[in-house]
C-alpha cells in the first residue's frame, strides 16, 4: 500500500519500506552477500537508518513527544536501528517565534524525513477569533502540503480498560474499528468566505467539495485494509441531503463492486452512524468517510475505549513520509504538570514503525509493552477510577520501557 521512496524492498518486512538508507540487512535466510552494496553475512541484522522529525507543538505535546522518543530510542538500540531525530516547531509556538503556524523550515524538514511524529497544537493563548493565523492552520497546512489524504484512526478497546469507558462493558467489549477519515478535502478545504451585508450582518460560508479521484483513493485504501482485517467496509455519508455525499456514494459503490467484490460493503448515514457507534460498535470493521464526518465520529468513537489518552492516528499519502500523532489535543489545562497520558503518542510511534518504516516486529513489541503495563494495573490520571492512584507521564513510560527490555 505504501510506495518506497528509496526504491528498496525489505525481504522480511511488510512489503515496501520507505527508508532513506539501509545499512545492514537481517539475513534470516542467507540470500545475498551484499545489500545495496553493503557486505552482509548470514545472521547479520538489517539495520535501518531513518530520519524521524519530531513536532512537539503546544500544551502537553512536548511532554508526550519526549516520552515517545525514549521509546523509539529503546527500539533502536534493541533492534539495532539508527533513528536520527530532529525537532521542529509547529502551531502556537511557531506563531510566537515566526508569525507562521507552519514555517517553511518545518515543512522542508518533514519532506526530507522518513516519518513525522507530532504532539499537539493549540491553546487558549492563540484562541482569539480575530487573530491573523491559528495553530490549527499549521496542522491543516502540513496535511495538505504532504498530501496526507488518509487519516487512519484505530478504535480498539483494551480488555484492561473496559471499566474505564463511560459505556457498558457488554456493548464495547471486542470493539475493533479502523476509521479512514479523508483528510485533505471536503468542508475543511473547500471555498470559504466571510462578507459584510448591506444591512450590517455578516455572511459566512464553507463548502464541501470532493472530486471522483479524491473519493476513489481513500475508498481503495480503506478497502485494502479491510481485506487484511475482517473483510467488511462501511461508508458513511449524508447522501439524503448533500450533493458531495451523493458523489461519495456512487464512486464508492463502483470501486467496491468492480475492484473489491469479496468485501461485505454497506453504507450508513452519518446521523445513524453516530447512534450505531454507541449501540453496536462491534459490528463495524473498517469505516471510511469524509473529512468533517470523520473528525466528529472519531471523537465520539474515542470514548469507546475509555480515554482519548489511548488513541493514536496515522496520516498517510500515496508516497512520502507519514505523520503520526495522538488523537487528543494539547490539553492546556494539564500542560506542564507531568500528568499527561503519553500512551497514545507511544502507540502513534508504534504505528510509525509499522506503516512508515515497515518494522512490524518492533511496532508489535511496543504495543505489547503498553498492554502489559495496563495489565499490571498501572494507570495515568485520565484512566483511573475515583480513589485509585495514578502515575505521571514519566513514570508510566518508565514501566513501558522496563516491559520492553523485559
Ligand atoms: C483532529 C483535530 C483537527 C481537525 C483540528 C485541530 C484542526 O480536531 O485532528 O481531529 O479538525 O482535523
Ligand atoms: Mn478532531
Amino acid at each position: 500500500m505504501f510506495n518506497p521512496r528509496s526504491g528498496w524492498r525489505a525481504e522480511s518486512g511488510n512489503g515496501c519500506v520507505p527508508i532513506s538508507e539501509v545499512l545492514r540487512y537481517h539475513l534470516a535466510k542467507p540470500f545475498a552477500k551484499r545489500v545495496r552494496g553493503i557486505p552482509c553475512k548470514p545472521g547479520d541484522y538489517l539495520t535501518l537508518q531513518a530520519k524521524i522529525v519530531l513536532l512537539p507543538g503546544d500544551g502537553i505535546g512536548p511532554e508526550v513527544i519526549r516520552q515517545a522518543r525514549r521509546v523509539l530510542e529503546v527500539v533502536a538500540s534493541q533492534f539495532g536501528h539508527t533513528f536520527e531525530f530532529s525537532e521542529h516547531i509547529i502551531g502556537g509556538i511557531a506563531i510566537d517565534q515566526t508569525g507562521e503556524a507552519l514555517p517553511d523550515a518545518t515543512t522542508a524538514a518533514c519532506r526530507a524525513s522518513d516519518a513525522i511524529l507530532l504532539g499537539a497544537v493549540g491553546g487558549p493563548k492563540w484562541d482569539d477569533p480575530n487573530a491573523k493565523t491559528r495553530p490549527e492552520a499549521g496542522l491543516l497546512k502540513i496535511r495538505k502540503e504532504l498530501g496526507l489524504f488518509a487519516n487512519l484512526r484505530p478504535i480498539v478497546t483494551f480488555e484492561e480498560l473496559l471499566d474505564s469507558s463511560p459505556l457498558k462493558r457488554e456493548i464495547i467489549e471486542g470493539t475493533d474499528i479502523l476509521f479512514f477519515r479523508e483528510l485533505t478535502g471536503g468542508l475543511y478545504f473547500g471555498p470559504s468566505g466571510l462578507e459584510e451585508l448591506p444591512d450590517g450582518q455578516q455572511r459566512a460560508f464553507s463548502t464541501a467539495v470532493y472530486t471522483t479521484s479524491e473519493v476513489e483513493r481513500i475508498v481503495r485504501m480503506a478497502a485494502h485494509a479491510a481485506l487484511k482485517r475482517r473483510n467488511k467496509l462501511t461508508m458513511v455519508d449524508k447522501a439524503n441531503v448533500l450533493e458531495a455525499s451523493r458523489l461519495w456514494r456512487r464512486v464508492s459503490a463502483r470501486i467496491m463492486q468492480e475492484e473489491f467484490p469479496t468485501i461485505s460493503y454497506d453504507v450508513v448515514l452519518v446521523d445513524s452512524m453516530a447512534m450505531h457507534l454507541l449501540s453496536r460498535p462491534t459490528s463495524f470493521d473498517v469505516v471510511v468517510t469524509s473529512n468533517m464526518f470523520g473528525d466528529i465520529l472519531t471523537d465520539e468513537a474515542s470514548m469507546l475505549p475509555g480515554s482519548l489518552g489511548m488513541l493514536p492516528s496515522a496520516s498517510l499519502g500515496s508516497s512520502g513520509p507519514g505523520l503520526y500523532e495522538p488523537i487528543h489535543g494539547s490539553a492546556p489545562d494539564i500542560a506542564g504538570k507531568g500528568i499527561a497520558n503519553p500512551l497514545a503518542t507511544i502507540l502513534a510511534a508504534a504505528m510509525l514503525l509499522r506503516h512508515s518504516l515497515g518494522l512490524e516486529k518492533e511496532a508489535a513489541s511496543v504495543e505489547a509493552a503498553v498492554k502489559r503495563v495496563l495489565a499490571a494495573g498501572y494507570r495515568t490520571a485520565d484512566l483511573v477510577r475515583r480513589g485509585e492512584s495514578s502515575l505521571g507521564t514519566l513514570a508510566i513510560t518508565d514501566h513501558v520501557l522496563q516491559s520492553m527490555i523485559g
